[in-house]
């Protein structure tokens, strides 16, 4: 079976080795939001757990929860989502994997963008499926495009997207979704980054354009749940049952105490909290983009979407991953280097993520200029 290391997690690990030895590392290397769960939220989650919350619940989650979902997406999206067609599951992670075999299942090959997410490669290899790379260059904004969406059964589509930070506008993803139709070809869209968004326009879910994508999402990235193991699926009508059976064989049910304290999060004051970090993340990538300016380490195109910044180091180097060892060792900073993302000219970008306090971030970029001039 063919799953290689998740470098990230690499990196992340030699880094609490060097802690562990007394040195002092900025991370920039981490996908995890540095701010924790909202205070109400977690209230919920005691207050659960005072109420013995304890026990298995329905193996797609409970019905308060996927009510809650149903509302957040007509009031989001202004789409109709029935309850039923949602299922909670213990992170995204298990959605998604549950939906790579799913697509799979209806055959062909599936499609994975290149520079992505690699544990969508990975999945797809533990499921003995095929993947190809869809490779997106710069030019093209780091986005699938139509033409495309060829030879292939299926296709991942992730906005904003880990490692660039692209997003689908509403014509881009909705041409991608009908020439995906008209092929036969199935959409999984990881929307696990929504809410995390800086464009002028609200950013669409595929659920606007179809009924028959496999929809990922979940409480980790913008709701700050990470630790808490909880996401969400949409699936098409004609698979509620077919999802409800892969659950309640592979996962039993998703974490008690973390549906009902996740109910908290749909609390207007919740989202007012979780609206304003988003401004936060925004002044950080705006610092970032500047100081890496300076460093002559292009941006572009500025991303839109999600806590990370996919930067061109080919000024300083065509291996991406001896640079972010050397950054680590030498500069004591974390980062990670393209290759964990694909091989469509990764070696030739590094993904910071930015979240981390704008205090750490500034340190970091110093750093990185005092390290990158002793290179020169
Ligand atoms: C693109 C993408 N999808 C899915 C996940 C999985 O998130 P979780 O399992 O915590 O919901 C991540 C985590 O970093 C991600 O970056």
């Amino acid at each position: 079976m063919e799953i290689s290391s998740f470098i990230v997690m690499d990196i992340l690990e030699r880094a609490k080795e060097l802690e562990a030895q007394g040195i002092d590392v900025v991370h920039m290397e981490v996908g995890e939001p540095d701010f924790p769960t909202p205070q109400k939220v977690i209230e919920a989650g005691r207050q659960a757990l005072a109420q013995k919350a304890t026990f298995y619940t329905q193996s797609v989650g409970i019905p308060e929860l996927k009510e809650a979902i149903s509302s957040y997406y007509k009031e989001s999206y202004g789409v109709e989502v029935s309850p039923e067609r949602i299922v909670l599951t213990p992170g995204s992670s298990p959605a998604l994997m549950a939906a790579l075999r799913i697509a799979l299942e209806s055959g062909g090959i599936c499609g994975l963008p290149d520079p992505g997410y690699p544990c969508y490669k990975n999945m797809v290899n533990f499921l003995g499926g095929q993947w190809k790379p869809i490779n997106v260059f710069a030019a093209q904004g780091f986005k699938v495009v139509p033409e495309q969406i060829e030879g292939i059964g299926s296709l991942v589509l992730n906005s904003p997207s880990n490692p660039t930070g692209a997003v689908y506008s509403h014509q881009e993803l909705e041409s991608l979704v009908r020439t995906a139709e008209a092929k036969g070809v199935t959409i999984i869209s990881d929307e696990i980054y929504h809410g995390i968004t800086y464009t002028q326009e609200r950013v669409p879910s595929v659920l606007e354009f179809t009924d028959e994508a496999l929809v990922i999402n979940g409480f980790s990235k913008f709701f700050l749940m990470t630790g808490w193991r909880l996401g969400w699926m949409v699936v098409p009508q004609k698979m509620v049952r077919l999802m409800q059976c892969i659950a309640q064989n592979l996962f039993i049910c998703p974490p008690a105490v973390a549906q009902k304290a996740a109910l908290a999060s749909f609390n207007p004051e919740v989202m007012e909290e979780l609206r304003q970090k988003v401004s936060i993340y925004r002044k950080r990538r705006d610092y970032i983009i500047e100081a890496l300016k300076e460093m002559e380490i292009p941006v572009d195109p500025v991303p839109q979407g999600a806590f990370y910044i996919y930067a061109d180091i080919s000024k300083y180097t065509k291996d991406s991953f001896s640079f972010c060892k050397r950054a680590l060792e030498e500069a004591h900073i974390g980062i990670t280097p393209g290759v964990d993302f694909g091989s469509n000219n990764t070696n030739l970008y590094i993904r910071f993520s930015y979240a981390n306090t704008l205090e750490q971030l500034k340190e970091g970029m110093n750093r990185l200029k005092d390290w990158l001039n002793t290179l020169s």
